[in-house]
């Protein structure tokens, strides 16, 4: 027979670092919805079926799915703010999820996130409003999604606590070749572009994960990458 928990145990629950843990858990599973519904969104412009133009990718990828990763990625968005904000390990307020440069959190790596959150939040609404707006003004805005998902990703690695652990660091990978790999398909749809330029774009896509391994390596793998990062004494030890 095995004992169970001590009351020590029992007077510790619920763990006081629940909320923590929550907030990033929650973190990680956006950044894979978000990488669905960019990755998507870029396909279905090739793929998509439009009339007159290859099917290749069915309604419910190129729509459905599209849509609802996004719609799930913003419900999880409000998890992974409020349990930030509700937390208390970390100086984080309402305000500071949505205005860069106010917590004093790590403030450029947490800012990539609001920054993130606030081009989210834009692309949201303006399709909400896309018949209001035409669809020259709503593609304007819908295509930063693709930079929400950039600064999402310099966010995640640059102040997620996880990002030492192998497994994290291949999901965040994995992100991004999903991303590089759509958005160099979508560049060979762009018609406005001339081939220098697409050329040019494609190799900036493919060098970036290079360029990011060797920032990670010289900064948020390092063991003490929470002091530039800029961690506040209180939470120094909460990495
Ligand atoms: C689209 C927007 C966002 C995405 C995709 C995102 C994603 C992530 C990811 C992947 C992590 C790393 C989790 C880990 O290491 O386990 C993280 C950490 C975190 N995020 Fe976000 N995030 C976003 C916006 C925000 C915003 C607006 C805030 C502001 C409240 C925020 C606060 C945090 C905090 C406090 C952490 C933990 C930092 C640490 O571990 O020290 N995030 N986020």
């Amino acid at each position: 027979v095995t004992a169970g928990p001590g009351p020590a145990a029992v007077a510790a629950w619920p763990d006081p670092k629940a909320l923590w843990y929550l907030d990033r858990a929650a973190g990680l599973v956006l950044l894979v919805l978000l990488t669905v519904a960019v990755a998507l969104g870029q396909a279905s412009v090739r793929y998509g079926g439009r009339p007159g133009r290859d099917r290749r990718l069915p309604r419910f990828l190129a729509v459905d799915l599209h849509r609802n990763a996004a719609l799930l990625g913003l419900s999880l968005l409000a998890v992974h703010v409020g349990t930030a904000v509700a937390d208390d390990f970390v100086d984080i307020t309402v305000v500071d999820a949505v205005l860069p440069f106010g917590s004093p959190y790590r403030p450029v790596w947490l800012s990539a996130g609001t920054l993130a959150l606030d081009l989210l939040v834009a692309v949201a609404v303006t399709t909400a409003l896309r018949r209001r707006l035409g669809p020259a003004g709503w593609r304007v805005v819908h295509r930063s999604g693709l930079a929400a998902w950039a600064l999402a990703v310099g966010h995640g690695l640059g102040t997620g606590s996880d990002i030492r652990r192998p497994w994290v660091l291949a999901l965040v990978f994995g992100c991004v070749a999903v991303v590089g790999a759509a958005t160099v398909l979508r560049l060979q749809s762009a018609p406005g572009l001339s081939r220098g330029l697409r050329a040019a774009a494609c190799l900036l896509v493919l060098t970036a994960p290079l360029v990011t391994a060797g920032w990670l390596r010289a900064g948020p793998l390092q063991a003490d990458w929470g002091h530039p990062a800029g961690t506040p004494a209180p939470a120094g030890g909460h990495r």
